[in-house]
């Protein structure tokens, strides 16, 4: 079973997006995949509620289904995060996770914009680790910190928290400033950065609107494009 994590401590960089859509992108790809919402906010359990899993039977009833072989481990949540009782389990949740081992064939972790209990937790649980970074004057400052935290974590936790790579997100081919944010990307971080590129498309903030995936809500988008190619870069290598 591979597990990929989405981490960055920046809010609002596409983490939750990129989450939903390899998740999805790979279970319409032919995996069976769990996406594991570790955001108490629980953006990704809202943005697949309006998914309909057509043959809606569970390897375990806590796994949500949303999709055909995609699954979801929904956030504790709404209330619970409000009111600050959003708790976690971190060795339990691996216990469970470990459980899962033939039975799904890649787990997909979200993280909130913080490394604390519930960022940690991801890193932990994950091999794999995809930090997206949106193409801004400020990324660059943002991820030195992120790669840091995660050299920390894969000295920690053999094994786990290995950089798979960076992903720019939201790129605007009509500003000047994302193309010198790629270049600046390119010459900082050579092979760390993956070969995919997420540009603005507001297909992707539609669909999360009807809570749907993009490949659903509109096939042919340039965003359903873009996470297409991702799906294909980290299935295939
Ligand atoms: N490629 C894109 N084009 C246009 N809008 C996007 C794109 N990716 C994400 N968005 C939108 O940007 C906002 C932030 O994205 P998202 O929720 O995925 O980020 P996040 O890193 O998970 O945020 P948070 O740190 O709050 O959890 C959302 O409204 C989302 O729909
Ligand atoms: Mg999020």
């Amino acid at each position: 079973m591979r597990s990929i994590v989405l981490a960055n401590q920046k809010g609002g960089v596409g983490k939750t997006t990129t989450a939903i859509h390899l998740a999805h992108g790979c279970a319409l790809a032919g995996r069976r995949v769990l996406l594991m919402d570790l955001d108490p906010q629980g953006n990704a359990t809202v943005a697949v509620q309006g998914m309909q899993a057509e043959d809606a039977t569970s390897p375990r009833e806590w796994m949500v289904p949303v999709a055909e072989r995609l699954w979801i481990l929904p956030s504790t949540g709404g209330e619970a995060a409000r009111s600050g009782e959003a708790t976690l389990d971190t060795d339990r949740l691996a216990t469970v996770v470990g459980e899962l081992e033939g039975e799904i064939d890649l787990l997909v972790a979200d993280c909130p914009p913080r490394m604390d209990e519930w960022g940690w937790a991801g890193v932990q649980l994950c091999e794999e680790v995809i930090v997206p970074v949106q193409a801004e004057f400020f990324s660059m400052h943002g991820l030195s910190q992120m790669l840091e935290s995660l050299e920390v974590a894969a000295s920690q936790f053999p094994g786990k928290g290995r950089l798979r790579g960076v992903l720019p997100t939201m790129v605007d081919s009509d500003e000047p400033i994302s193309q010198e944010v790629l270049d600046d990307l390119r010459a900082n971080l050579g092979d760390s950065l993956l070969r995919s590129i997420i540009f603005r498309d507001s297909c992707l903030v539609e669909a999360a609107s009807h809570g749907k995936s993009v490949f659903v809500h509109s096939p042919w988008s340039k965003g359903a494009l873009c996470y297409t190619e991702l799906v294909q870069e980290i299935i295939h290598g």
